[in-house]
């Protein structure tokens, strides 16, 4: 007997309901009234005695074990009523894709620039943060008195009355490591050198106490301008594309001479504008000497781009705030 209960209580397991028909078909076949079920409690007349406890017992969880089978099934059914399949019905059924992060936009613009310049046969180098007064000003022919120098621009992080002590600052721009490369190596240099650079400036839509430069430096007997303003030509090209919009205007920065400023056309609603995305230059033949390579022997050219720039202009990011709140929001945008 216990054997034809068990046998039943496998029937009804391995029963797979499906929808309201096979919903039925189970009922009929074991609650109905002249059902599997309610047939087995007619055999407990032949059950002796001294078993009937246990066989009632274990009818009873076969019984309860039907309704509840049956009871699940049909929760389920209404609940799914305007699903057309159920949850794990098919597993070949594509997933929804879930947002797996994405690299920030000045990550990604300086991924591209760094790119163009391996390819224009340039390396990487880099340099400290905190610079002193020799690398970040002195060593780049600034004056004493430029106002560069000025509390307003810079943030000092030691400043001293005394001659002989090297102020320190967070660096103002990456053309301190041009100084470190120059002391440290013989030139054929071509390297560039990306960083991140601080001023003591207010924070509005265009200006941030700290934003990112690349650096670029090529030294060797006869480098000339021309050479400047094709690389820096082919940059742009490059980055924008070969339609792109550029133009070369002359400029002054102290460690190069002659200098030049780039710009690029920007097309937005308003009509467009120039941009201006770098400096550049020969480097001026007092910068050698700070580094006692031979201006006569070597010429070169050096450049300084703003990568929080490129990426603006590229992006059409008209506030470089957002480039620094971390708003999940904005990141999302830059999914590639
Ligand atoms: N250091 C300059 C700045 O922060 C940018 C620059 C201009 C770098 C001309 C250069 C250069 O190397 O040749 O505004």
């Amino acid at each position: 007997m216990i054997d034809q209960i068990n046998q039943l209580k496998t029937e009804i397991q391995s029963f797979r309901i499906e929808n309201v028909d096979s919903l039925e078909a189970f009922r009929l076949q074991f609650l109905s009234r002249n059902g599997k079920v309610q047939s087995m409690f007619g055999l407990m007349a032949m059950v002796p005695k001294e078993e009937k406890a246990l066989v009632g017992k274990a009818m009873n969880e076969v019984k309860n074990l039907a309704q509840n089978v049956f009871d699940t099934a049909k929760s389920k059914l209404a609940s799914n009523e305007t699903k057309v399949f159920g949850a794990l019905d098919d597993i070949s059924l594509p997933v929804e894709p879930t947002y797996t992060g994405s690299f920030h936009p000045l990550t990604q613009a300086l991924d591209d620039i760094k790119q163009i310049f391996y390819r224009l046969g340039f390396n990487i180098a880099d340099g400290p943060e905190l610079e002193d007064d020799f690398h970040n000003f002195t060593a780049l022919n600034f004056p004493p008195d430029h106002p560069a120098r000025d509390m307003q621009d810079t943030f000092f992080i030691r400043k001293s009355d005394d001659a002989d002590v090297n102020d320190l600052v967070l660096r103002t721009h990456t053309s301190p490591v041009q100084i470190r490369l120059m002391k440290e190596k013989k030139p054929p240099i071509r390297s560039i050198m990306p960083g991140r650079v601080f001023r003591n400036e207010a924070v509005t839509a265009k200006s941030y106490f700290q934003f990112n430069q690349v650096e670029g430096l090529y030294v060797d007997e006869r480098v000339t301008m021309g050479e400047l303003i094709e690389t820096l030509v082919m940059f742009s090209k490059l980055m924008y594309g070969s339609d792109v919009n550029y133009r070369v205007r002359p400029s002054f920065f102290p460690f190069t001479e002659p200098s030049i400023e780039m710009d690029i056309w920007w097309d937005n609603d308003t009509g467009g504008q120039w941009l201006e995305i770098l400096g550049a230059g020969m480097v001026d033949p007092n910068v050698f000497e700070a580094v006692k390579i031979d201006p006569e022997k070597y010429s070169g050219y050096a450049f300084g781009m703003g990568v929080d720039r490129i990426a603006m202009l590229r992006y059409g990011i008209d506030d470089i705030r957002l480039l620094y709140d971390n708003d999940i929001r904005f990141l999302k945008q830059f999914t590639s």
